[in-house]
């Protein structure tokens, strides 16, 4: 039912008139075994087709599956637009080299050309989905804060929010840059989805490894978080040492086993700041803790203990656990346990 990346490219147009949009693909994920994220999709069409939200963000964590949802979403509304454009922001674009880029997608169709990107975005319908924008954020400080020579991509994303136009952009990031939060408070159109880990369908991931004991994968799934990456490489170890046997891999270690998702989780962990590199090491051994609740380092004041959780939540690694009207934060234990080796 899918039609592959190469069947896309090929329908080009001439003009955006019919029917059949303008695709330009070459950066995005090719479309592989893909499980439901039904309410995800259902939430996303809603904001894209109903709403006509003009700026969407969606964040998580690295391999959660961020790119993949966007694909498939992709390929079911792509009738609703004229023009579909994926670029990847991994090689770092400046502005205006991406805006040329943009410029001359849009002009190849649409002659005499117009001159701003806004003005593209308002003339027709376009998709434009900007992927790994976190690769524009700097590393070692709080979640979302652009780096120096790429600052103006916040009033880039910010007129398109507040502008006019029918057009949707899709930004795809580990962290939930902070100037969307302050955009979304001034009730802008734009809206942020946190992808999260699978829920039942993960089972499907075990299953493709053929791992037996399926009485115990719902365990193993609750371990690491029905994270597809992490349950894919923990799979492949399951098999590899224990020929498959979920019930022995799970009897055999004590703590949670990391193999080789260590150096995923590094990667994430050393963007962090002093500031929140200090308050995650403080969830060490402890379940949960509260914005009521005094920092346990005496060198960190209340505020600064607010800031390192919101970013931290920025990032999709505290999580928001509802108790009643005090804000609780969890963290997951695969990180706990992944902070204890690192600072044992
Ligand atoms: N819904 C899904 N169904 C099956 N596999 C998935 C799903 N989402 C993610 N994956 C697996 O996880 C990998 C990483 O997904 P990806 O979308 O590239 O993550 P991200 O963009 O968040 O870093 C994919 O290559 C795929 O193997
Ligand atoms: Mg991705």
């Amino acid at each position: 039912q899918h039609r592959s990346p190469s069947d896309l490219s090929s329908s080009h147009s001439p003009t955006p008139q019919d029917s059949s949009p303008i695709i330009d693909l070459t950066d995005a994920p090719d479309l592989t075994e893909f499980y439901s994220r039904t309410s995800e999709l259902t939430t996303l069409k809603q904001w894209i087709l109903q709403d006509h939200t003009r700026l969407i963000t969606i964040y998580g964590l690295s391999g959660i599956g961020k790119s993949l949802l966007t694909r498939q979403l992709i390929e079911q509304i792509k009738t609703e637009f004229d023009y579909m454009m994926w670029r990847s922001l991994s090689d770092r674009p400046t502005l205006s080299s991406l805006k040329n880029q943009l410029q001359q997608f849009f002009a190849q169709s649409q002659q005499p050309s117009l001159p701003t990107i806004i003005d593209y975005l308002r003339h027709s319908r376009c998709l434009v989905i900007l992927d790994d924008l976190h690769n524009l954020f700097k590393s070692g400080e709080l979640a979302g804060e652009y780096l120096t020579d790429y600052k103006e991509y916040r009033t880039f994303f910010r007129q398109i929010a507040k502008n006019h136009h029918q057009s949707c952009v899709i930004l795809i990031s580990w962290e939930k840059p902070r100037a969307i939060a302050t955009l979304e408070a001034e009730k802008h159109s734009t809206r942020t989805l946190h992808l999260k880990g699978l829920s039942a369908d993960a089972e499907k991931i075990l299953r493709s490894h053929q791992l037996t004991d399926s009485d115990k994968w719902p365990e193993l799934i609750n371990l690491y978080q029905g994270h597809p990456t992490w349950l894919n490489i923990i799979a492949s170890t399951i098999v590899e040492l224990f020929d498959g046997s979920v019930s022995l891999f799970l009897s055999y270690s004590e703590d949670i086993f990391l193999g080789d998702l260590e150096p995923i989780l590094e990667s994430q962990l050393e963007r962090l700041s002093d500031l929140e590199q200090r308050v995650i090491s403080g969830f060490r051994d402890r379940e949960a803790i509260a914005l009521s609740q005094k920092p346990t380092n005496p060198e960190l004041s209340q505020s600064e203990l607010w800031s390192a959780i919101q970013s931290l939540v920025r990032r999709g690694l505290l999580e928001k656990i509802s108790e009643g009207e005090r804000g609780m934060f969890q963290l997951h234990p695969i990180w706990q346990q992944y902070l204890k080796f690192k600072l044992s």
